[in-house]
């Protein structure tokens, strides 16, 4: 084999590996990789993904009929002894071709992308589950109106139906500033929108699966914009009616030992900066005041809390009132000060709130 030829087997061997490569390591899903969309769980997320395989379908085409035609010009036309480039300045035929062919896949690919944003933005089906997401700096509020209560940073939604998900933006952040932008999405179940402070937008989602599906805020909204995470707990029609009979009954709470301790000082506040109750409450009614805190109603049965950062647990809730800002930069909720006494029987109360 001559030097050149082996050369150019080496330089091609090299060009595929790294195509490999790129190829493999870009594109995850599965376990390890929860919030991504190339792993559709609904018709809503299903629709932006057929799109975007077909734009990659043809991207992919049109990238090795690109390549294939400037190797073959590099290889046919490279330099030989003697031989002279011809000289010439421009080619009508080529460069009308050159605008037109991708002009018609443009086109082309318009067509099913104007129909994709159609139907995504079309209204839902007429039994759609209809929730109020609220934003803060740095948790969720979901207002259920048509069930008459509120919670805090875990979505409910029944598989196999619509969920009609106004995003409204809070004007002020309960701490005399005002609110920020956020934008919410559960990559698996829907596509993405903006939260606007003084404005509501409007997305549609639906699991076609029972599940847990993962999502985060995606505006940079300040320093616990990392911390702002989504979750959706999508079950089965009897399942959902079953959570949603649980959160309009009152909170079953014990009444004794350090619960019924932790009661009197969420409530009075004794020995403390200031109560609980002045920023959480803890009536799940929507018609209860705003939220300047997580509503607490029925906290015990979430499986996380904080902008569902943390796992609800006995350990993370007292690392958490020990000092909030200090295990969730950013957070709103000041260090109180608590004692380890105060603490336990705050977790107790907390703990007792199914
Ligand atoms: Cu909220 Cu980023």
């Amino acid at each position: 084999m001559t030097p050149s030829r082996s050369r150019l087997r080496r330089a091609c061997a090299s060009a595929l590996l790294l195509l490999v490569t790129l190829a493999t390591v870009a594109c995850q899903s599965g376990e390890d990789a929860p919030q991504t969309s190339l792993d559709p769980a609904g018709p809503f997320a299903a629709k932006p993904d057929g799109l975007w395989n077909l734009t990659f379908g043809i991207a992919v085409i049109i990238f090795f009929l690109v390549e294939g035609v400037l190797l073959f010009v590099l290889l046919r036309f490279r330099h030989k002894e003697g031989r002279v480039a011809a000289q010439f300045h421009g080619n009508t035929k080529v460069e009308v071709l050159l605008t037109a062919v991708p002009a018609l896949i443009l086109a082309g690919i318009a067509v099913p992308t104007v129909g994709t944003i159609f139907d995504l933005a079309d209204k839902p089906d007429p039994d759609a589950i209809n929730v109020t997401v609220v934003a803060h700096q740095f948790w969720w509020e979901y207002r259920y109106e048509d069930f008459d209560f509120v919670t805090a940073n875990e979505l409910h939604m029944p598989v196999d139906k619509d969920v009609y998900l106004k995003l409204e933006g809070a004007v002020d952040d309960g701490f005399g500033g005002a609110e920020v932008i956020h934008s919410f999405w559960i990559p698996r179940l829907g596509g993405t929108q903006d939260i606007v402070p003084g404005h509501a937008n409007f997305i549609k989602y639906r699991a076609d699966e029972p599940g847990r599906f993962l999502g985060q805020c995606k505006e940079l909204c300040g320093l616990g914009h990392g911390y702002m995470r989504i979750v959706a707990h999508a079950q089965t029609q009897e399942d959902f009616d079953q959570w949603v009979s649980d959160q309009q009954s009152p909170a079953s709470e014990a009444q004794q030992g350090d619960a019924a301790a932790g009661k009197e000082l969420f409530t009075s506040g004794e020995g403390m900066a200031q109560p609980c109750a002045g920023c959480h409450s803890l009536e799940a009614s929507a018609a209860a005041k705003p939220n300047v805190g997580p509503n607490l109603a029925h906290f015990a049965s979430r499986g996380t809390f904080a902008g569902a950062i943390f796992e609800n647990n006995t350990e993370n809730l007292q690392r958490w009132l020990r000092d909030p800002p200090g295990v969730k930069p950013g957070a709103k909720m000041p260090n109180l000060g608590l004692s380890s006494d105060q603490i336990t029987a705050l977790v107790a109360y907390l703990e007792s709130l199914e």
